[in-house]
């Protein structure tokens, strides 16, 4: 192959969102994979949420995802059904899952989106360069990562950071409900546009949303939380500007701690 081969061959690959080396030796998935099953029956408690034989695998992924979940009494327990959890495709792609960071016990928890390249290798949430901009906003208002509680919609890596697609975010979105009734924070925090609406179940964008306390329910949770949305750390990177918004943001956030428990 010559080097410019090589380096269109790498271009489309980083492309494809295989932009990073995982191990030393290359791995031919294609030997790898076991012939395709045949398509198993759908169980009968979700016949009726299948839109379309293509819609029943998702359909199938989403109920198993809300009852494993239901199961979880506890933040290790939820770690290990996910961890075991084979339902989303993400998980083939993956390096880790990315469960949490912080302190379980804090009043506040925050969700972001996805996890990205070095939290896909650290096996935590915001560990890169949005999350370095985070932990300086929390600095903000005097909190860091031990008084903080901190995941993301959705535990595995998209290929390349590509966004989520709405299958992924409905298939996780059983994982992350029950993660925040474990950690029953006195307040939510929902880091951009994806968090926000795929919490708050609106199709509103993020500079609609933002700024103002909304209640969060779930039926595992004795009361509504307050939950806020504010701008992603790694839009802020892009859009410097608007990091004036997010700072009034966290000073709504910082009174807000002030009256709770
Ligand atoms: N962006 C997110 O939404 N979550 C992370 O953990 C890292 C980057």
């Amino acid at each position: 192959m010559t080097p410019d081969a090589a380096l269109a061959a790498l271009r489309w690959l980083a492309e494809m969102g295989a932009d990073e080396p995982i191990s030393e030796t290359p791995v031919d998935r294609f030997l790898a994979s076991t012939p395709r099953e045949a398509p198993r029956p759908i169980p009968p408690a979700s016949v009726g949420r299948a839109i379309s034989s293509a819609g029943a695998p998702r359909a199938e992924a989403e109920l198993s995802a809300r009852e494993s979940a239901a199961k979880a009494r506890t933040l290790a327990e939820l770690e290990s059904t996910l961890a075991g959890f084979d339902g989303c495709a993400l998980k083939a792609t993956a390096t880790r899952l990315v469960f949490a960071d912080g302190n379980p016990k804090a009043r506040i928890m925050f969700v972001g989106e996805a996890p990205g390249a070095d939290e896909d290798r650290q096996g935590k949430p915001f560990v890169g360069v949005s999350g370095q901009l985070l932990d300086r906003m929390l600095s903000w208002i005097g909190l860091d990562r031990s008084t903080v509680y901190i995941s993301n919609i959705l535990p595995w890596r998209p290929p390349g950071n590509r966004a989520p697609t709405p299958a992924e975010i409905a298939i996780c979105l059983p994982f992350i409900e029950r993660h925040i009734e474990l950690v029953d924070p006195a307040i939510l925090i929902m880091l951009g546009g994806t968090a926000a609406k795929t919490l708050l179940g609106t199709a509103e964008g993020i500079n609609r949303l933002r700024g103002r306390w909304m209640d969060y329910s779930s039926q595992g949770l004795p009361r509504p939380l307050p939950a806020l949305a504010t701008f992603h750390p790694a839009y802020l990177l892009r859009q410097p500007a608007q990091k004036r918004d997010a700072w009034r943001d966290f000073l709504t956030v910082k009174n807000k701690l002030k009256t709770v428990l």
